[in-house]
């Protein structure tokens, strides 16, 4: 769900909190991670956003720039977060075209479901080097940016790893190190002023994450969920304005789940013993 003008009236948030502030967003022109840029722009912020695919990003910039008058919104395409260079090369621009980077979300992720037999090593490999090696990646090139700042970092995480979930190991072992990162991050950074969080999103409607991962027929309902509802991106954005507001000045190295309690009920992904799991070791289509 886009958030568009009426945001500003029907939010928690003043208006104009982010005024003068620059967020720079990995994937921001994802389902999930643009609308966490819609409300930061909404509220004041000018944004650049990153990603592969250069036409979906640029139009997505465009699309953001429109939220709000004067808002300046970059978009800057083939971007891939496994390789340093390109994140600095675009970090670059950003302060060259917006002036400086406050707040950073690494939220650039790739996945797929796939179980234990038929994930090759290198498919491991790319996603653990999408998600997890792409957020050290996002740090690592801002950071000059950050210290001069004291900025604020979120990066999205998951709750897949809180418990074994089948087809998603190596996700879950990605999200896992993500939140490892933030941590030691929270305490390295911490002296100079800057903060490091996560989010954890559950079940997200309307999303890429929701479309891919859950089987047609398995899609956790309203009823599973403590709260009875499956969550909306605008939920994802109000915990991101939290987190980049002054009034998380505060908080540093926490995991901010917002998943309507989902997790406290255990593996989301339905029926866990398909028959994939069952006749694994037995298929000729085994990956090494
Ligand atoms: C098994 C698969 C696969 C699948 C790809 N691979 N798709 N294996 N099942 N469905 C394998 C390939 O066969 C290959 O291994 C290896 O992964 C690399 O694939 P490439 O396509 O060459 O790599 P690359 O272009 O880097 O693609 C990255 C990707 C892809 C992650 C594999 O899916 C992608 O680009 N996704 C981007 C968008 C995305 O995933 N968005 C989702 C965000 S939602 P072999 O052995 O053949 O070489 C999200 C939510 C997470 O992340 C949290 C959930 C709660």
């Amino acid at each position: 769900m886009d958030l568009d003008r009426t945001y500003l009236q029907t939010s928690a948030w003043k208006s104009n909190i982010f005024k003068g502030k620059v967020v720079f967003v990995t994937g921001g022109a994802g389902t999930i991670c643009k609308v966490q840029t819609q409300a930061l722009v909404l509220l004041g912020a000018d944004a650049a956003i990153i990603g592969r695919n250069e036409a979906k990003t640029i139009k997505a910039a465009e699309e953001l720039a429109k939220l709000r008058d004067g808002a300046k919104v970059v978009g800057i395409g083939n971007v891939d977060v496994r390789d340093v260079q390109s994140i600095a090369n675009a970090v670059e621009t950003t302060v060259e075209k917006l002036g400086r980077i406050d707040f950073v979300i690494a939220g650039a992720a790739g996945n797929f479901l796939s179980d234990f037999n038929h994930l090759s090593s290198n498919a491991f490999k790319s996603v653990v080097s999408i998600d997890l090696l792409g957020s050290f990646n996002t740090i690592k090139a801002c950071f000059p940016q950050l210290r001069k700042n004291k900025g604020k970092v979120i990066f999205v995480s998951a709750t897949l790893h809180y418990y074994g979930v089948p087809f998603q190991a190596h996700v879950g072992a990605a999200k896992a190190g993500v939140d490892a990162l933030s941590n030691a991050l929270a305490v390295e950074l911490g002296p100079l002023g800057i903060t490091c969080n996560c989010i954890a999103p559950g079940a997200i409607g309307g999303t890429e994450g929701m479309s891919r991962l859950t089987p047609p027929g398995q899609r956790p309902t309203e009823t599973r969920v403590p709260l009875q509802r499956l969550g909306s991106t605008r939920d994802i954005a109000d915990a991101t304005v939290y987190l980049f507001s002054p009034a998380a000045d505060y908080v540093t190295g926490t995991i901010q789940v917002v998943d309507g309690g989902l997790w406290h009920i255990g593996n989301m992904m339905g029926d866990l013993y398909p028959d994939v799991i069952i006749s694994q070791g037995e298929d000729e289509h085994s990956k090494l």
